[in-house]
């Protein structure tokens, strides 16, 4: 949540930090700013903007900063007051000589602004950053490393800063607990950033700041410390994805340029993890033995990753009779969750910073399970804190309506599911060989996105949506809906079919639109008749079904058809016609598809 990029070099400053802000906007988009120590070195310059970068950028180009080899910027996504100007960062100390941008959430800021309050000193947002410009002003005693080290001792809950001041012009101080902070390695300039993609056309050379760690950084230099002020050797990671991953590549938005993807971060999953031998689930840190040894499992996520989590209920207690619960992860730590050392917890977590799902993750560690992840991001938090990892390598994703990371999430779950269950049983052999179809099957539906285009044309006028599946496309319907209401923002619901006459069905008139996952399988007949009760109730029905079902053209408006897979697979096929439907709703009601109002790509404040 927020965006954070620094600069020191030889460049000028203004032109790198806009640019990589552009590629951090996923982060947040509420409002924007720089600020830069002019070339006198005595002045520092602020410009902050409410509402997209571009606004920035047409106040830089009305009001211009200057030439600058150093400076601060940051994109907001507002916790602590309106997303307005003067809430906007960077955030100035009292006298004007040190400037900081901040991701997270200081928690105990009323305090301390109480208590800097009676020192004398003034506020002018309503924001938790700018107490910690006024504390780096307290303790700042000649060393800006030193008062930053000591400020950041003061401070309850989650941040990562980027500070730079006049008093020592030519150095840009970083810190960082619980949201995420690189440093990227330059040639005579050095940057940080929140996410490695701000600042890959510049360098490829990054070292993760930790949690508890500071770096005082130069255009030569950069050391690393712990917040006691101790060198720290820093290990510096190559980051090898290639340039064009954080590119639209010609398509019109990254979400299209995402759902595109899928075919390929499965196939090259399956060609990773599905061997002659089994199912290589290397990174998990557990043998089939102890895997087995576990008598429950608990999922723990958010958002949509949480959805993915439904569906590896279905799947693994069927194939593998193992109970599974799936929690959302900013409910299980608060809920006295009844966790042991037989318990295998699974976070799953496309970026691996969503604050809820780590703070579920340190409790469940705190109570004695093992817990693994499924995430996206090599070496973020959520990863370094727990015991295994399965990475799903698929790819940088920069829309904020996550796509491909849902079915690399589940395609995962899928591994470990027949894992779990004995690949070399017969069911599982066929299930696996079902699998490796998956790929293709994306390529067909994707030829037929015109016909998903026209449908979604021809209902993007409706009010409201339902959403309805069953069994292992219940969490389908789910995710269908959250992907329409984030995007398009008509109110949405997903429900299990079964569960609509209690309640949902008083919705229903002919100005309701009900999506309904009907694919064969062996709850269709159910299905049917679900579509039945909302057809006597006037309500237009759009259906996803199996290509060659002609018995469901009778009951229903519309139909998007899917290739046949095994009924189990169904929630990873099933799930690119639900993304393009909301897309191509959204596309035609003019919304900002990638970049959504309100959202972000990833929440690390609870
Ligand atoms: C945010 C995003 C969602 C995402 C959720 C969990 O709300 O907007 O798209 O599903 O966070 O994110 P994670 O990175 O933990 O998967």
């Amino acid at each position: 949540m927020c965006g954070i990029i620094g600069y020191i070099g030889n460049s000028d400053a203004t032109p790198v930090l806009i640019d990589g802000l552009k590629k951090l906007e996923y982060r947040g988009y509420d409002s924007s700013g720089v600020g830069v120590i002019d070339s006198t070195k005595d002045r520092i310059i602020v410009r902050k903007s409410s509402g997209k970068i571009s606004n920035l950028e047409n106040l830089i180009r009305t009001k211009p900063v200057g030439k600058s080899s150093i400076g601060i910027s940051h994109t907001r996504w507002a916790t602590h007051g309106a997303p307005t100007t003067v809430n906007a960062h960077p955030h100035l100390d009292g006298s004007g000589k040190i400037v900081i941008v901040h991701n997270g959430i200081i928690e105990n800021y009323e305090t301390l602004k109480t208590a800097l309050k009676k020192q004398g000193h003034t506020f002018k947002s309503d924001t938790d950053t700018e107490i910690v410009s006024h504390l780096i002003e307290k303790y700042y005693k000649g060393n800006l490393r030193a008062a930053v080290g000591r400020a950041v001792r003061d401070l309850e809950g989650a941040f990562a800063l980027g500070v730079i001041s006049t008093h020592e012009p030519d150095k840009l101080i970083a810190a960082r607990i619980g949201s995420p902070l690189i440093i990227g390695l330059g040639k005579k300039e050095n940057f940080i950033a929140s996410d490695v993609p701000a600042i890959l056309d510049k360098t490829r050379k990054i070292i993760y700041l930790k949690d508890g760690e500071m770096a005082e950084i130069t255009k030569d230099k950069v050391d690393v410390f712990n917040f006691a002020g101790k060198k720290v050797n820093a290990k510096v990671h190559t980051i090898t994805f290639n340039i064009d991953a954080v590119k639209k590549q010609g398509y019109p938005h990254f979400m299209m340029k995402e759902m595109h993807e899928q075919a390929d971060v499965i196939q090259k999953m399956i060609k990773a993890r599905i061997g002659k031998t089994g199912i290589a689930l290397d990174g998990i840190g557990l043998t089939q033995k102890q895997l087995s040894s576990f008598k429950k499992i608990i999922i723990l996520a958010c958002g949509t990753a949480y959805h993915a989590g439904m569906v590896g209920k279905y799947v693994i207690e069927k194939l593998a009779k193992i109970p599974v619960s799936v929690d959302a992860a900013s409910e299980f730590r608060y809920r006295d969750p009844i966790v042991d050392r037989k318990t295998l917890v699974i976070a799953i977590s496309q970026s691996g910073e969503t604050a809820d799902t780590l703070a579920g993750v340190r409790e469940a560690k705190r109570r004695g399970a093992r817990v693994i992840t499924i995430c996206n991001v090599v070496g973020s938090s959520i990863v370094r804190e727990s015991d295994g990892v399965l990475y799903t390598h698929a790819g940088p994703e920069i829309s904020v309506a996550s796509t491909k990371a849902y079915t690399a999430q589940i395609a995962m779950l899928y591994l470990l599911a027949f894992k779990l269950a004995g690949p070399a049983k017969k069911e599982i052999k066929k299930l696996i060989s079902e699998f490796k179809k998956v790929p293709a099957l994306y390529k067909d539906i994707l030829k037929n996105k015109a016909e998903i285009a026209r449908v979604a044309k021809k209902n993007s006028h409706f009010g409201c949506f339902l959403f309805l599946g069953r069994n292992v496309n219940y969490p389908s319907a789910l995710e269908g809906a959250l992907k329409l209401k984030e995007i398009s923002y008509i109110p949405a619901e997903g429900y299990a079919a079964g569960e609509m006459k209690h309640g949902p069905i008083a919705l229903i008139d002919e100005y309701r639109a009900v999506v309904c996952v009907a694919v064969k399988s062996d709850v269709y007949e159910k299905m049917i008749s679900n579509i039945q009760e909302i057809r006597a109730r006037k309500g237009k029905i759009i259906a996803i079904a199996t290509k060659g079902d002609k018995e469901i053209d009778k009951h229903v408006n519309y139909v998007i058809h899917v290739p046949k897979t095994s009924d189990l697979l169904t929630p990873l096929v099933v799930a690119l016609p639900l993304q393009l439907f909301a897309y191509y709703v959204a596309v035609k009601l003019g919304c900002d598809v990638d970049q959504p109002r309100n959202l972000a790509k990833s929440v690390t404040v609870e």
